[in-house]
């Protein structure tokens, strides 16, 4: 080894000593422990590539475009079949060193087209540009690798929330993690940790509903999944969570427009989801974008920077959403150009910009840099971090992994976990007389507009952005009637489609041969959409799709439906005239399946709401509401009246509880231990979910009428019991308080768990 090399090891090593030193939490640096952890090797090479970069190379890296801008075409309308542009890739990868691209244009690829693509990208980026750094690709991989052709498709997360089940939450992040690396890529932009807290809204399938310990929960179950125990292996890919933060409630309902969230309720509803997953180290962080209280969050750094980094201590990589920086100006209206929207929210803290189809921004940047009005110390901090990503995730030894290294993909072994997310996930609403289970050998009519469609059970982001487009369906998957042809035995199934037209010839079919049917199985809910064209003037369904359940009620034949939707779309005109309602959400490739088992008994459903089911327009109130718990005559009164309440679901058995055991007197000190028995006392085996909700009597702020604050799902055979054990730190009962930090108050407090009820007293 020569004397130079020596004296650059020790430069380069102290380099990195004073770079972690500078991390450190201090008295004035972050409050918590950072998260993910650094690497001190990591680091000092990312200091060592960082002396070898210049300007270009840097807001190189703080830039993702999307595929359009390398493949042949025109963005957004490329050429079909797909094919990268050798000339652009230049451009893009070797002059401008654009350090990640996203995503498909128009449809999903074959896994072997992504091992095309990202190969040449890849050896482009190793081999061209001077620096060699690897391309970090991203996609959003949400319920499954829902862009590679034939992988396996899972429920939407709003699924996996009702199935209330943390090791399907897992499986289900390390398949997708698993189908997604098989297909090249490193990066998802998955979790959506966005509480649903109004159901309008056009993405609440893609969350885990309306509860914060459950989104929670789920949440961090989900990035444990993705991540594994290391995101460098061949199995795990980077997680994402978003978008942070205040997207999901907007006072319209509809995308992307405006929120007003206070403080208080920021912190105690929406931040917490964000916190958790920070501490289980998801990688990245995708930035919301609305904006919250008048400013843009792309373009707040008292969220981005003060929140984010200072008080959290969250060191990983956060990326912009869709075109959100030139939004600053030509939407939010908050800077006069684009290069200014750039200044604002690179100061701001993103760290690299998702502009998608614009070339422009790496141009810019560098100018407001030799300008000096963004700092090369807030383009070092963020290059770091992509640079770190890529380290962590393994790229610069394996850009992509090899194609033979993933025999699973699209396996039965897949297919079957997905199975069991969607048996799991479908909730039982209403099932009066017993109508449920259905008899094999019986006429059956299956009919509504949902019933024959795979794309209506996959929703958005399934092979397209939209997931509307039926040409890419997974071959052999089943559609529910389908499926539910498959079951029959004796019985004769009938299918109409139902679907109304103007002629109302659909409805009339359908009435002739409910007739003549046993029973009628009426699948109605949504057609895909997705974010921004989700958007709707009304939640209650369709009036025809109402006119159709309405014209076979009058035959009298016994009606179940089935709900496939992302929201809970209002039904109260139809409920009373179904004697059965299965809430199937959207299942995925294997719901026909799933929901055909559910309809004939060979699967006892135990999925629960994770959202409050409205029954009118006008009151979408969340079930952990201020107030009273009931709908009073008095004017005290919150109208809480929904048609479902959060956590409901039937089953074919029953669980009894019993013996609920809480003391009667705790100390803040204390831990708070809470146990319950439930017994099934039904004939059948089945799954329960426990769920502990906690009401604070008395307190400074308003009180919620209850809270969850813990949950198990078990199983049980018929006539078996089970003692279920609950260990609660007492912060589990604060909330955040008038001066808008969290707080524990002593006081009377009530646990229910089922139809138990008990009481203890909280002391200092
Ligand atoms: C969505 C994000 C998504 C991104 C990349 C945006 O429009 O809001 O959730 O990850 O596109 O596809």
């Amino acid at each position: 080894m020569t004397i130079r090399r020596i004296i650059k090891g020790i430069v380069v090593a102290m380099l990195g000593f004073y770079f972690l030193a500078a991390c450190k939490p201090s008295d004035t640096g972050p409050k918590k422990e950072l998260h993910p952890p650094l690497n001190p090797q990591i680091e000092s090479k990312i200091t060592e590539l960082m002396a070898r970069m210049d300007t270009l190379d840097k807001v190189g890296e703080m830039t993702q475009l999307a595929i359009d801008m390398i493949s042949v075409g025109d963005p957004y309308a490329l050429k079909d079949p797909h094919q990268l542009d050798s000339a652009k890739l230049r451009k893009v990868l070797v002059d401008l060193r654009v350090g990640s691209i996203l995503n498909i244009s128009g449809h999903a690829y074959t896994k072997d087209h992504w091992h095309e693509i990202l190969e040449v990208i890849q050896r482009i980026a190793r081999e061209e540009k001077e620096t060699g750094i690897p391309v970090l690709y991203g996609i959003d991989a949400i319920h499954g690798t829902n862009f590679t052709m034939n992988s396996t498709l899972f429920p939407q997360p709003i699924g996996l929330a009702s199935t209330w089940n943390l090791d399907l939450a897992r499986k289900m992040g390390r398949i997708t993690a698993y189908e997604t690396r098989a297909s090249g890529i490193p990066w998802n932009f998955t979790p959506m940790l966005d509480v649903g807290r109004d159901v309008r809204w056009s993405r609440i399938w893609e969350g885990f509903g309306e509860d914060v310990h459950l989104v929670s929960a789920m949440g961090t179950a989900s990035i444990m999944g993705n991540q594994g125990e290391d995101i460098s292996d061949l199995y795990s890919v980077a997680a994402s969570m978003k978008h942070f933060l205040g997207y999901s409630m907007p006072i319209t309902g509809k995308d992307r427009t405006q929120a007003w969230i206070p403080e208080r309720q920021m912190r105690e509803y929406f931040l917490p989801s964000f916190e958790k997953a920070i501490e289980a180290n998801a990688a990245t962080i995708m930035i919301c974008s609305g904006e919250m209280n008048g400013i843009p969050v792309h373009s707040d750094k008292k969220i981005l920077t003060d929140l984010l980094r200072d008080e959290l201590g969250y060191t990983g990589l956060a990326v912009s959403d869709w075109e959100d920086l030139p939004f600053l100006h030509t939407r939010h209206r908050v800077s006069r150009d684009y290069k200014e929207s750039i200044k604002m929210s690179i100061n701001a803290g993103i760290d690299m910009a998702m502009v998608p189809v614009d070339l422009e921004f790496p141009v810019l940047l560098r100018e407001l840099i030799e300008e000096g009005e963004v700092p090369m110390s807030r383009i070092d901090e963020a290059v770091r971090r992509v640079l770190r990503l890529k380290f962590q995730l393994g790229l610069f030894e394996q850009a992509i992994p090899p194609k033979d290294q993933y025999p699973k993909f699209a396996s039965a072994e897949h297919a079957e976990a997905a199975y069991q997310v969607a048996a799991e996930s479908i909730t039982l609403l209403k099932n009066e007389n017993g109508l449920l289970p259905l008899s094999k050998n019986d006429r059956t009519l299956v009919t509504g507009p949902t019933a024959a469609s795979m794309i209506d059970m996959n929703g958005g982001w399934s092979r397209t952005w939209q997931g509307n487009d039926s040409r890419y369906d997974t071959p052999g998957k089943k559609t529910i009637v389908s499926a539910i042809k498959e079951e029959l035995e004796g019985g004769t199934l009938r299918y109409i489609n139902g679907v109304p037209d103007t002629k109302r010839m659909g409805i009339k079919s359908a009435v002739r041969e409910a007739r003549s049917a046993k029973v009628a199985v009426v699948c109605i809910g949504e057609h895909p959409y997705n974010e921004k064209p989700g958007d709707i003037d009304q939640l209650s369904l369709e009036q025809a799709q109402i006119d159709l359940v309405k014209a076979i009620s009058k035959t009298r034949t016994p009606i179940v439906l089935v709900l496939v939707e992302g929201r809970p779309r209002i039904i109260s005109e139809i409920a009373d005239l179904a004697d059965a309602i299965v809430h199937a959400y959207l299942p995925g490739d294997e719901g026909g399946r799933a929901i055909a088992d559910i309809l004939f008994g060979d699967v006892n459903p135990s999925g629960k709401l994770p959202y409050t089911y409205p029954r009118f327009e006008n009151t979408l109130l969340t079930y952990d509401h201020k107030g009273t718990d009931k709908i009073k005559t008095d004017f005290s009164t919150n109208a809480f009246n929904p048609q479902f309440e959060f956590g409901h679901g039937l089953s074919y058995t029953t669980f009894t509880y019993s013996n609920l055991s809480v003391p009667t007197k705790v100390n803040m000190k204390e831990k708070l231990s809470i146990s319950v028995e439930v017994k099934n006392t039904g004939p059948r085996y089945g799954k329960e979910v426990v769920q502990l909700y906690i009401t604070d009597k008395v307190a400074s702020i308003t009180p919620a009428v209850k809270r969850l604050r813990s949950f198990e799902k078990i199983e049980l055979d018929a006539g078996e019991s089970k003692t279920v054990n609950f260990e609660l730190d007492i912060r589990e009962l604060a909330f955040v308080g008038r001066d808008n930090r969290w707080i524990v108050e002593p006081g009377e407090f009530e646990v229910r768990i089922g139809n138990q009820m008990a009481e203890f007293e909280l002391s200092k």
